[in-house]
C-alpha cells in the first residue's frame, strides 16, 4: 500500500506523465507474455533477428507460412491469435484508460499488438510494435484493418501504391515506422513521470525510454510482479499483477483529486 501511495503521489504531482506498457498488462486477459514461465518465446524460442530480412526476401513464402501457422496449433502465431481473438480488456487496461480520462496520464506507449488499450478507452496511444489486426504497406506505410482487406494473391499488394503488404506487427530486425518512433521519442522527452506496466525491458528502443526519461529528471514507477532489468531505474516499484495494482493506483489518485477539491 505504501508503494501505491508513493506512486499515486508522483502521478498526482506530475505535469506530464506517460505510461509504457508491455505483455504483462494483457496477461490477465489470457494473452501469454513472451519471456518468463509460459512465455511464447520461452515455449517456442525467440524469432531470429533476421525475420524481417526473410520476409523481404520472400514475402510470398512468408505469407503462405503465416496463413498456415494461424490455422495450425503448436506455434506462437496460432497461440497469440487464439488468445487475442478471445481476449477482452482487464481491470489493468481500464485503469490505464481511466488515468488518461482523469488527465493524469497524457499518453500511452504500448509494446502490445493486441489492441486492448483502445478497446479499454485509451485514446492518446502509440503502438510501437504495431497492431496485429492491421496490415501495413512496406512502401508507403499506409495501414488498414485486416478485416477490411481480402487477402487473395500472395503477397498482398497495396491498393494505393502497389507496394508489398505485411502485418502491421513489427518483426524482429524491422525498423519501427519512423513516424511512430518520433512520436514516442517526443513523449519520452516531454514526460516528467513514466509508469511502466508489465514489461521486462528486454527490447529496445522501448527499453531505453525509462532510462532516457530518468536522465532528464522524470520519476519512474514500475508495476510488475517480479523485478526486471528496469527495476534499478525505478523510483517506486509496486510489486503485483497489473489487474490488481492499477485499479488501486487509480483509486488512490481519484481519492487525492477529491480531497484537493
Ligand atoms: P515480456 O514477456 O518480455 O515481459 C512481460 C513482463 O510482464 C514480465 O516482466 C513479467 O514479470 C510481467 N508480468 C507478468 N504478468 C504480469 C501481470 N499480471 N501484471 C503485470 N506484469 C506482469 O513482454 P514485453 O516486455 O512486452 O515484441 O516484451 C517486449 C517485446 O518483446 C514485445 O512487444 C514483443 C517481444 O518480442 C515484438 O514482438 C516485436
Amino acid at each position: 500500500m505504501d508503494s501505491i501511495n508513493a506512486a499515486a503521489d508522483i502521478l498526482a504531482a506530475s505535469e506530464y506523465a506517460i505510461a509504457l506498457t508491455g505483455a504483462g498488462l494483457s496477461a490477465e486477459s489470457g494473452i501469454p507474455t513472451f519471456r518468463g514461465q509460459d512465455g511464447l518465446w520461452t515455449k517456442y524460442g525467440q524469432p531470429s533477428n533476421l525475420s524481417y530480412r526473410a520476409f523481404s526476401q520472400d514475402p510470398q513464402g512468408w505469407w503462405e507460412r503465416r496463413l498456415s501457422d494461424e490455422d495450425t496449433p503448436g506455434n506462437p502465431t496460432y497461440d497469440l491469435k487464439d488468445a487475442v481473438d478471445n481476449a477482452v480488456p482487464n481491470p489493468g487496461h481500464l485503469a490505464v484508460a481511466e488515468l488518461e480520462t482523469m488527465g493524469v496520464v497524457k499518453s500511452v506507449i504500448t509494446q502490445n499488438v493486441d489492441g486492448l488499450h483502445s478497446r479499454a478507452g485509451s485514446r492518446n496511444l502509440l503502438e510501437i510494435h504495431g497492431n496485429r489486426s492491421y496490415l501495413r504497406c512496406i512502401s508507403c506505410g499506409s495501414r488498414k484493418p485486416r478485416a477490411t482487406y481480402i487477402i487473395s494473391d500472395l503477397p498482398p499488394v497495396c491498393p494505393r501504391c502497389g507496394g508489398i503488404i505485411k502485418m502491421d506487427t513489427v518483426m524482429f530486425g524491422e525498423p519501427i515506422p519512423s513516424a511512430t518512433l518520433e512520436a514516442c521519442s517526443a513523449e519520452v522527452q516531454r514526460c516528467d513521470a513514466m509508469l511502466l506496466v508489465g514489461t521486462s525491458g528486454a527490447v529496445s528502443p522501448a527499453a531505453q525510454f525509462p532510462l532516457l526519461a530518468r536522465e532528464r529528471g522524470a520519476r519512474i514507477i514500475e508495476v510488475n510482479p517480479v523485478p526486471t532489468q528496469l527495476t534499478p531505474a525505478a523510483h517506486v516499484v509496486v510489486s503485483g499483477p497489473a489487474g490488481e495494482v492499477m485499479p488501486s493506483l487509480a483509486h488512490a489518485i481519484r481519492t487525492r483529486a477529491i480531497r484537493s477539491r
